[in-house]
């Protein structure tokens, strides 16, 4: 442990609130030194088909046993071209997306983001971008600007210009349609806001606190875009890749963004890979006018096919994921009930799915708890408050049960504190 105390800078996160060293991985199962621990974190959203999932694995010990190509800058190679014709195939065209067009960026969310980003301005020739509180978008500049949380922010050292922020959906309790202000400000000449490129939104906020947006937001979002002459850019980093119970995390709203971001679970494998998606109308790009060494990462192609072929080929994993989701929730709302019917609430969409809890400290107390029975879960959302279960989306229902009733377990410990303190006081 001194190792990485001594030499491993202060910036590291998620190893402080789980100080064990973890050696192996399989599924959703994560161990340590013989200790077994279940990931309801699952690599932040990276690993929606598991550790090591054995079908991806085979498929890359193949690879690399026949000299595949490892790296090839942007160059062609096959393993790149099945990704695309796969993704095209079994992704985009079945949700009727043909006309996209996808670019390899660097290989992290945050430089999709960036594309993303540029791309718009490109476009339009304006420098605005619209973006939500609560919404996270990574940390490099151009992201950050978008992201709206201030301890990441606060990092950046200079000013984040040329974003303006409008209220998610919710954001002033469910009586307020915030597109009602949003619309508002921009039909105003004189609001202050400048005519903006474009919209930047997660249709569920991961890191914000599991805010979702409605269907119907989201439509009328799109329609204000249109109405505003701004692109729509769905950021589906962490909802996206059946996260949400579909691949793409506003299917359900019917509406087509005009760039979608995905990373994270994308190379199925936690490989690094991301990719920005538009129409192709859109594309005013120079060649290799944005770019980046590892943009297109062939050993992730190739796990990212299989994960393809083996959960999107037909609707049954995304049925599977749905109905994980609804025991998953019931079981939290029992959770909830059980122990806060008036101080917990259940958030959330999907398996991303989670319990609002009266502030940080019992949420810290109930992910403190869960680790000391061998549970790695985490919080998020605006002050920390939200207990989020991010378990591998191909969690067996019997491990996720095992997993729900360790969460149980420290809601018990630390909500009959919070009770007592209560009542003292
Ligand atoms: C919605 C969303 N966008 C962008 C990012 C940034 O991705 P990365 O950390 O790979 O840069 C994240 C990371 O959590 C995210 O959740």
């Amino acid at each position: 442990m001194t190792t990485f105390t001594n030499y491993e800078s202060e910036v590291r996160g998620y190893c402080r609130s789980f100080p064990v060293t973890f050696d192996h991985a399989k599924g959703a199962t994560l161990y340590s030194e013989g200790r077994e621990y279940i990931d309801f974190l699952a690599g932040a959203g990276s690993l929606n088909y598991g550790h090591n999932n054995p079908v991806m694995k085979q498929t890359l010990l193949n690879y690399i046993e026949a000299d595949g190509i490892t790296h090839g800058l942007d160059m062609h190679s096959v393993a790149k071209e099945e990704f695309i014709r796969l993704f095209q195939e079994k992704i985009l065209q079945p949700r009727k997306l043909n006309d996209y067009v996808m670019q390899f960026t660097g290989p992290t969310g945050a430089n999709a983001v960036e594309a993303a980003l540029k791309l718009a301005r490109k476009v339009k020739g304006r420098e605005n971008i619209i973006a939500f509180t609560n919404g996270f978008h990574g940390v490099t500049a151009g992201a950050l600007s978008c992201t709206a949380n201030q301890h990441h922010r606060g990092a950046a050292g200079h000013s984040l210009n040329h974003v303006d922020r409008m209220p998610f959906d919710g954001y002033f309790g469910t009586n307020t349609n915030t597109l009602t202000y949003v619309d508002k400000m921009l039909s105003d000449p004189s609001s202050g806001i400048d005519k903006p490129a474009a919209v930047i939104l997660e249709t569920i906020q991961g890191e914000g606190g599991l805010n979702t947006a409605s269907d119907e937001w989201l439509k009328g979002l799109r329609k204000l875009c249109d109405k505003h002459d701004m692109l729509m850019i769905v950021d589906d980093i962490q909802a996206g890749c059946g996260r949400s119970g579909d691949f793409f995390s506003f299917e359900s709203a019917g509406i087509q963004p005009d760039i979608i971001t995905l990373s994270k679970s994308l190379s199925g494998y936690g490989l690094p890979l991301a990719v920005t998606v538009f129409r192709k109308s859109i594309d005013e790009w120079k060649p290799g006018e944005h770019n980046g060494t590892f943009r297109g990462n062939n050993h992730a192609f190739v796990t990212a096919s299989a994960a393809i072929e083996t959960y999107w080929s037909d609707d049954s994993f995304s049925k599977e994921v749905k109905a994980k989701a609804d025991l998953l929730k019931n079981r939290l709302q029992q959770i909830a009930r059980r122990y806060g019917p008036e101080s917990l609430t259940v958030r959330g969409r999907g398996m991303m799915t989670g319990i609002v809890c009266p502030n940080e400290e019992i949420a810290s107390k109930i992910v403190a708890h869960a680790f000391e029975q061998n549970l790695i879960i985490e919080t998020c959302g605006n002050h920390d408050q939200v207990v989020k279960c991010f378990c591998p989306l191909t969690i067996s229902e019997e491990q996720l049960l095992e997993g729900l009733s360790r969460l149980d377990n420290a809601f018990a410990l630390t909500m009959a504190d919070y009770q007592e303190a209560q009542q003292a006081s």
